[in-house]
C-alpha cells in the first residue's frame, strides 16, 4: 500500500521543471503520461472523457476567451464575484465554468474562491499568439465533429488526393468553392488569424538551429557567398529568425531569404525581421528565383499537399539547385511505420492533413519514394525536436 502511495506522490510531483529544459525528454514524458493515463481508465471512464468531458471543456475555454477572462486574471487572488464582474457574467455561472477551467489548469485556486493566473491564462492574456488558434479551430472542430462523418459516409470512406474534393470546403459549408484552402482562408479572413497562431506556436517551441548540425550541415562547404538558405513558405520567419540569431555574430554576411505569398511577407515585415533576412514573395509552384543557394529549406509545408502537388515543390525548389552544393532541407514529422508508436497527436494531425488539404503525413519511405520521384537523392534525416526531423535530399 505504501509503495502505491509512494508512486502517486512521485507522479504527482513531476513537472516540467523534473526535465531540467531538456525538451525531448520533456515531451517523451507527456506521451508517457498519457499512455498511462489511458491504462489506468476503466472503458466506462474513457468514453464520458472523450464524448462528454472534452467538447465541453473547449466549451468553456471558448467562453472564458469571448468573455476576456484571461485578461481579467492576475497573480493577486479575486474571488469569483470579483471575476463575474469584470466579465459581465452571473456569479453562479461563472462559478461552474470556473471549476471546469480549474480542473484544466486555465485558472489556479489558491484557496477557497481565490482564483489567480496560471502559465496557461498568462499565454491567453496575449490577443495575437496561440489565443488565435481558438478563434480558429473551435469553430473548424466543431464542424468537424458534425459534418465530417456524413461528409465520409457520402464519399464512401475515403480521402480524395483532389484538392477539389477537400472534406474541409463541405465541412465549412462552402463545397462549390474553387479555390484551395490557402485562398479559401483567406476569403473568410482566417489568414492572419492561422499566421498569428502558427508563430505563437513556433515561438513557444524549441529553436531547430541548435538542434541540428548548423555547422557541419550548412555552413562547411557554404561558399561564403551564395544565398546560405532560401525558406519556402516560411510563414513569418520564425525558422529563419532562429538560424539568424545562431549564426549573426559568426557569420554577419549570410543572406537568409524568406519566400511566402505577399500577404503573409506584410504581415512578417509587419512584426519585424532580423536584419539579415530578405522578404522575396514567391509561388512555390514556380520555378525558384534563386539561384544556386546553399539550401532551399521548407517547414511544415509539404506535408499540406498530396504527392503530386509536392512534386510539383519540390521541382521547383529543385530548378534552382547547383550539382554538387545545393541541398534540399525539409523540416518535416515522420510518421512511425507502426501505429502503435503514432502519437495520438501526430496521428489526429495526419487526419487534419487529409481532411484539410488531402494530404497526408509521410513515413520515411513514402518520404524516400516522394523525393526520388523527382530526381533527388535522400540523404537521410536527423531528428530536431519530437516527431520533428530534417529530411536532407540532394542532386545524384
Ligand atoms: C503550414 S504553413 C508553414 C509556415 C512556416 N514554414 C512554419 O512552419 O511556420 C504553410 C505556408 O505555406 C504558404 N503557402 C501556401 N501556398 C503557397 C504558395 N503557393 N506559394 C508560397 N507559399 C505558400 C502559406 O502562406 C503558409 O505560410
Amino acid at each position: 500500500m505504501a509503495s502505491r502511495h509512494n508512486l502517486i506522490e512521485t507522479l504527482d510531483s513531476i513537472n516540467k521543471s523534473t526535465f531540467d529544459g531538456d525538451e525531448n525528454s520533456r515531451a517523451a514524458a507527456t506521451i508517457a503520461a498519457k499512455k498511462l493515463f489511458q491504462r489506468l481508465e476503466a472503458p466506462w471512464e474513457r468514453m464520458y472523457e472523450e464524448v462528454l468531458v472534452q467538447p465541453m471543456r473547449m466549451m468553456a475555454v471558448k467562453i472564458a476567451s469571448d468573455v476576456k477572462l484571461w485578461a481579467c486574471l492576475d497573480s493577486m487572488p479575486q474571488t469569483c464575484a470579483q471575476l463575474a464582474q469584470k466579465t459581465g457574467t452571473d456569479k453562479g455561472f461563472l462559478q461552474r465554468i470556473l471549476r471546469v477551467l480549474v480542473a484544466m489548469t486555465y485558472v489556479e485556486e489558491t484557496d477557497l474562491d481565490a482564483y489567480v493566473e496560471t502559465e496557461l491564462s498568462k499565454t491567453l492574456k496575449e490577443p495575437e499568439g496561440l489565443s488565435r488558434g481558438l478563434d480558429v479551430y473551435c469553430m473548424a472542430s466543431l464542424k468537424q465533429i458534425e459534418h465530417g462523418p456524413e461528409f465520409f459516409r457520402r464519399t464512401g470512406y475515403k480521402i480524395s488526393e483532389d484538392m477539389s474534393q477537400a472534406a474541409c470546403k463541405w465541412v465549412m459549408g462552402m463545397p462549390e468553392y474553387e479555390g484551395g484552402i490557402w485562398e479559401m482562408m483567406d476569403e473568410i479572413g482566417w489568414t492572419p488569424k492561422f499566421n498569428s497562431f502558427l508563430s505563437g506556436m513556433r515561438t513557444s517551441q524549441p529553436s531547430w538551429a541548435p538542434l541540428w548540425p548548423v555547422k557541419e550541415k550548412l555552413l562547411d562547404g557554404w561558399d561564403g557567398k551564395s544565398v546560405l538558405l532560401v525558406d519556402v513558405g516560411g510563414g513569418k520567419g520564425r525558422d529563419l529568425s532562429n538560424l539568424a540569431a545562431t549564426i549573426d555574430e559568426t557569420h554577419p554576411g549570410a543572406r537568409l531569404v524568406l519566400q511566402d505569398r505577399p500577404s503573409v511577407l506584410e504581415e512578417a515585415k509587419a512584426s519585424g525581421m532580423h536584419r539579415q533576412i530578405e522578404t522575396m514573395p514567391h509561388d512555390f509552384f514556380q520555378p525558384n528565383p534563386v539561384h544556386g543557394a546553399r539550401a532551399y529549406f521548407e517547414h511544415a509545408v509539404v506535408h499540406d499537399w498530396p504527392d503530386k502537388e509536392a512534386r510539383q515543390i519540390l521541382m521547383q525548389m529543385k530548378s534552382g539547385m547547383l550539382p554538387g552544393y545545393g541541398k534540399i532541407l525539409l523540416m518535416e514529422t515522420i510518421m512511425p511505420a507502426r501505429a502503435k508508436n503514432v502519437d495520438s497527436k501526430l496521428a489526429c494531425i495526419d487526419m487534419q492533413m487529409g481532411m484539410n488539404f488531402c494530404a497526408l503525413e509521410r513515413t520515411e519511405e513514402q518520404w524516400k519514394a516522394l523525393l526520388e520521384s523527382v530526381g533527388l537523392r535522400y540523404v537521410g534525416h536527423q531528428p530536431v525536436y519530437g516527431n520533428t526531423c530534417m529530411i536532407e535530399a540532394e542532386l545524384p
